[in-house]
């Protein structure tokens, strides 16, 4: 069963944006981390960026019928986002929220998370680790 892991905005940026909040490996990096570990555990894995949210919500329906699982981080769309909740709802497709950064502990504004209450968890302050987290939690269900 093919897991999509989604990033959200700005996660393009990571080791240039804010090291001290996100960490200095970049975002090649991130991607090889995830591609490392699927094909060490044999899962198909296909790892998409976007900025945009209406892109966002075109990937998750796309992924109806075809996605056993989503590791999602929508960065800041996290906190803003009805239509990436509503696509997650709409394809049922079970998923995993990331978090880079610890969001409890910073602004108020990153204290609502939309897609939180229908993720079967939420992985938060491990840095790029997370990812990893999260694919395990998906693993560990009995849908893949
Ligand atoms: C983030 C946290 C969000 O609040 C922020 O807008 C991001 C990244 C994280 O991974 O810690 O872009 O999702």
């Amino acid at each position: 069963m093919k897991i999509l892991v989604i990033n959200g905005p700005n996660l393009n940026m990571l080791g240039i944006r804010q090291p001290e909040i996100y960490g200095n490996e970049n975002y090649e990096s991130l991607c090889r981390k995830i591609e490392d570990y699927g094909r060490e555990k044999n899962l198909e894995i296909e790892i998409y960026q976007s900025n945009h949210e209406g892109d966002l919500v075109d990937k998750i329906q796309e992924a109806y019928g075809n996605v056993g699982g989503i590791v999602i981080n929508p960065g800041a769309y996290t906190h803003t986002s009805i239509a990436i909740a509503d696509a997650l709802s709409a394809v049922n497709i079970p998923y995993v929220e990331v978090h880079i950064s610890d969001v409890t502990k910073r602004e108020n504004f990153r204290q609502i998370s939309y897609i939180r209450d229908k993720a079967i968890a939420t992985v938060m302050g491990l840095g790029t680790n997370g990812y990893i987290k999260a694919l395990k939690i998906l693993m560990g269900d009995n849908f893949l």
